[in-house]
């Protein structure tokens, strides 16, 4: 038997994760707790050191820096199959010539697991992944999503202490994506595991994970549950990052409390007011508005609000998504339950609890 890790671990504690590449910082100092049970997804955009944090926990890639412990024990500097972490990669990466069953037995058999409990435990990992059907074919002979479940049964079955995914879902059609997210939910709950998830997809973190960890040139810049990170994100860079598409620059007219109008324009424009809650008290008086399409409402002309023009529509089915220009030409994403022609003018109220007003 190889030597299994803090199977009964309550804490991995990152401390200071670093890795260079020649110059370049790919992790600059990464420090986050994770408990035992808790679903954690990294999220960040393409190139701000996801995988590299992956790779650096499983043991694929040597860090340059900093120490990661399983509650007292430092396990940073193991080999990758003592840590014995589960791991499923961006592109599956099955053995080609062995069956369903045998992929799935694959680190039991190394791990010297006896023949009838190593048939007891593939067959637990091939039914958690509804494959019984398909035990006996080849990688070959299964569909994306198929193969995508052999990789996570692979990974689960040495029951492994952590279990590490690399955008597993990337590679699927929209209705399998959604299909899949649900199966790795359900087994990550059913198998009492701790998962470290890393994705570029904000709507596949927030329905997954208890704790979202958003990334950005290789540091944490903020650390939330789902609402939390859905709801108030910390600077303007993690909002653009969370799908507050518009960022309206303007100048503060009134702050009372969390409430903040701001005058939406720049100097020689007319400037037009939307409310927004204030993310930083002592907000100065060039701020930015950040706000969802969905969180901007036409309202009748007249009434307090941003003139804008329309420039585009696309029907999205319950409503359409109209793009528009303000006077002094930023660009205004919002939706709208009416068709808009082309020249028409709205006027556009935000929601004031979901609006966000940062110092510019
Ligand atoms: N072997 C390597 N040599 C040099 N630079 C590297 C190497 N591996 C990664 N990098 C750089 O480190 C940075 C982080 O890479 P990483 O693969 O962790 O990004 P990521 O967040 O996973 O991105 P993606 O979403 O595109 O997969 C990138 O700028 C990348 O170019
Ligand atoms: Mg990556």
């Amino acid at each position: 038997m190889m030597l299994q890790t803090g199977q009964n671990f309550r804490t991995l504690h990152i401390e200071g994760m670093a890795r260079t590449f020649g110059d370049f910082k790919a992790l600059n100092g990464v420090s986050l707790d994770i408990q035992r049970g808790e679903f954690v997804a990294l999220l960040g955009p393409s190139g701000c050191g996801k995988s590299t944090a992956l790779n650096c926990i499983a043991g694929l890639l040597p860090m340059t820096g900093g120490t990661i412990r399983l509650d007292d024990q430092r396990i940073d500097l193991l080999k990758t199959e003592e840590r014995g972490f589960g791991m499923v990669f961006q592109s599956y990466a099955l053995f080609p010539h062995m069956t369903v069953r045998d992929n799935i037995g694959f680190g039991l058999r190394m791990r010297g697991v006896p023949g009838a409990e190593l048939s007891r435990r593939v067959d637990a990992a091939v039914a958690l992944v509804r494959m019984q059907e398909q035990a006996h074919k080849l990688p070959g002979q299964l569909s994306g999503g198929q193969q995508q479940r052999v990789a996570i049964a692979r990974a689960i079955a040495i029951e492994p202490s952590l279990v590490l995914m690399d955008e597993p879902l990337s590679n699927l059609d929209a209705k399998l994506r959604l299909e899949m997210r649900q199966e790795i939910r359900r087994i990550h709950l059913q198998q009492g595991a701790t998962t470290v998830y890393v994705t570029h997809d904000q709507e596949e973190a927030l329905s997954l994970a208890d704790r979202i960890v958003v990334m950005r040139d290789g540091q944490v810049q903020q650390v939330g549950s789902p609402a939390e990170l859905h709801d108030l994100p910390i600077d303007l860079a993690v909002a653009d990052f969370m799908g507050f598409r518009n960022r309206l620059a303007g100048r503060t007219l009134t702050q009372q409390g969390e409430r903040v109008t701001v005058a939406i324009g720049s100097a020689g424009h007319p400037t037009q007011p939307l409310t927004g809650r204030a993310r930083r008290s002592g907000l100065g008086e060039q701020v930015v508005l950040a706000v969802r399409p969905d969180d901007l409402s036409v309202q009748p002309h007249g009434l307090p609000g941003l003139l804008v023009t329309v420039e585009l529509t696309e029907y999205r089915g319950r409503g359409f998504q109209a793009t528009g220009k303000t006077a002094d030409g930023q660009t205004v994403y919002f939706s709208v339950g009416h068709a808009l022609r082309i020249g028409d003018t709205v006027n556009l109220a935000s929601d004031p609890d979901r609006a966000l007003v940062y110092p510019a």
